[in-house]
Formats: C-alpha cells, structure tokens, sequence
C-alpha cells in the first residue's frame, strides 16, 4: 500500500524550507483552501498541505479537479517569496518545474508544460497547478501553489473532460509510489526555491520545456478568443501570440487550444 502519511513523508524529506511543516488529510474539502486559511493565520513560509481526498477540489476557472482515493498527489505549498505581485508566475514556473523533475526521477518520464499551467505527458494532461495570490496593500504577502498531478488514476474514470488525460501510471506501465514521487518533487523545489528569493529567475527552464511554444494555438480568455502562433513567453510568463494579422498579442491568463502540428519559427 502506498503510504502517504506525514511521519512517512517527514522522515523522507531532506528540505530547507519546503514542507518542513506539513499537514496530511486523508479527505478535505480543498488542501488550497486549508492552505489559504492557515495563510491568513500566519502560518510560515514552506508550509504543505497534502489530501488523499477533496470533497471540493479547485481547478483553473473556476473548474472542479477529480481525483478518486488513492489516485493522485494533492498538494498545497503556502510561500511567501520576496517577489513582487506581477512575478508571482515564478513561483508557479518553479513548482512545475519541480514536477517534471520529481516525475522524470521517480517515474522514469518526460513531462512537459503547456502554458500556463498543465502538466503534459505526450499529449495528455497529467496535472495541474492552481495559484492563488494573498496581497497586502500593494505587497505580495503570501502564494498558494496547489498541484493535482494524476499519478495511479484510471483515466477513463474521469468524467467532463475538456482535453485527453493521462496518469502516470498510464505512462509508465506501472503504479507510481506517490509518497516517493511528493518527496521528490518537494526537493526539487526546495532545491530552486532560496534561488527565487536570491532574485533568480526560473523562466529560462520552464520556457524549455513548454510544448506551446512554436505552435497553432486558440487562446482563451474572459474576453475573447485570440488565434495565431505561440511565439514565446516574456519574463512573467505571458503568452506572446502572433496574429495573422502580424501583431503579436500579450496573453497574461487563459485557455489554450493548440492546434495542429508544430510551426517552425
Ligand atoms: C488546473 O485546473 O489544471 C489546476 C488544478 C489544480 C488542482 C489542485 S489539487 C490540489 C490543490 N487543491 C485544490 O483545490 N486545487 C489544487
């Protein structure tokens, strides 16, 4: 059985900051939420909070996020980077970041990134990540960084799907311990995380691994639906896409739709 326990996974952590303060649920209603809530109680930076079970899992856009027990890794990190509002993306860059590396050491795979913030694995959503911002005035005070990740999950027990969906173990042709799988992906962003508050930046890495870039793509936003190239990223992480019109459109959040094959840029 794969015990994911917080003396299991306190044992196994050889962290700075991340998760040396952990709570463990086996069933609540979100981890981003209790996060927010012990965010706002003042509850120290690293801090983790991980579920077997939500009863009200939160996705991107208000969507809900599935997961049967057992299945999957749901977590929340609380950080309190010294960053500014409009750079809270690198927080977000970094723990995905922290995914791929947890995901290629553990399960042996190469995911990847589509923008903003899916986990890829070929062309199926393998995970998410949800951020939430806490201001204070005009200062970030906190971020919540949730993260669903499909690690043993049947797919085909998924339903309302937008978009094809993987699991780890789909990939791989075999379960996936999760206990190992979180304590890699938390040390491999514990590892990046003094180098944020140092003032570097992830941007460079994550840009290398988003499967976006150079293809069709239909965004979408609140607004509208904006079409053409993805370009590139800029150092907040917007989406830089190229109309066919020629002018390049700058996407802070949205949905994207790629479409077709890669276009050589
Ligand atoms: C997405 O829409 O792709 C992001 C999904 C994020 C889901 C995770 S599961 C753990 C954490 N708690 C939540 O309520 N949501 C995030």
């Amino acid at each position: 059985m794969d015990e994911l326990t917080a003396p299991a996974l306190a044992t196994r952590l050889h962290t700075r900051v991340i998760g040396r303060h952990l709570e463990v649920y086996d069933e609540i209603d979100s981890t981003n939420s209790r996060a927010l809530l012990l965010a706002r109680q003042g509850a120290p930076d690293g801090l983790v909070v991980l579920a077997d079970v939500q009863t009200a899992g939160r996705g991107r856009l208000g969507r809900r996020w599935q997961a049967s027990p057992g299945s999957s890794l749901l977590m929340s990190l609380l950080l309190r980077p010294p960053l500014e509002p409009q750079q809270a993306m690198r927080a977000t860059m970094l723990c995905a970041l922290g995914a791929l590396e947890g995901i290629r050491r553990i399960a042996g795979l190469e995911a990847r990134v589509k923008w903003p913030n899916d986990i890829l694995l070929g062309e199926g959503k393998v995970g998410g990540v949800l951020t939430e911002v806490g201001l204070r005035g005009r200062r970030l005070d906190y971020l919540i960084v949730g993260m669903g990740l499909n690690v043993n999950l049947e797919v085909a027990s998924l339903t309302d799907l937008l978009a094809p969906a993987a699991s780890l173990k789909s990939g791989a042709g075999r379960s996936i311990a999760r206990l190992a799988l979180c304590a890699a992906i938390l040390e491999a962003i514990d590892a990046r995380y003094t180098r944020l508050g140092e003032g570097w930046s992830p941007h460079e890495e994550w840009r290398s691994y988003l499967d976006t870039l150079g293809r069709q793509v239909a965004v979408g936003t609140p607004e509208e639906v904006i079409e053409g190239v993805a370009e590139d990223v800029d150092a907040d992480g917007a989406l830089l896409v190229r109309q066919e019109d020629g002018t390049l459109c700058t996407v802070l959040a949205g949905d994207v739709t790629l479409r077709g094959h890669r276009v050589e840029t």
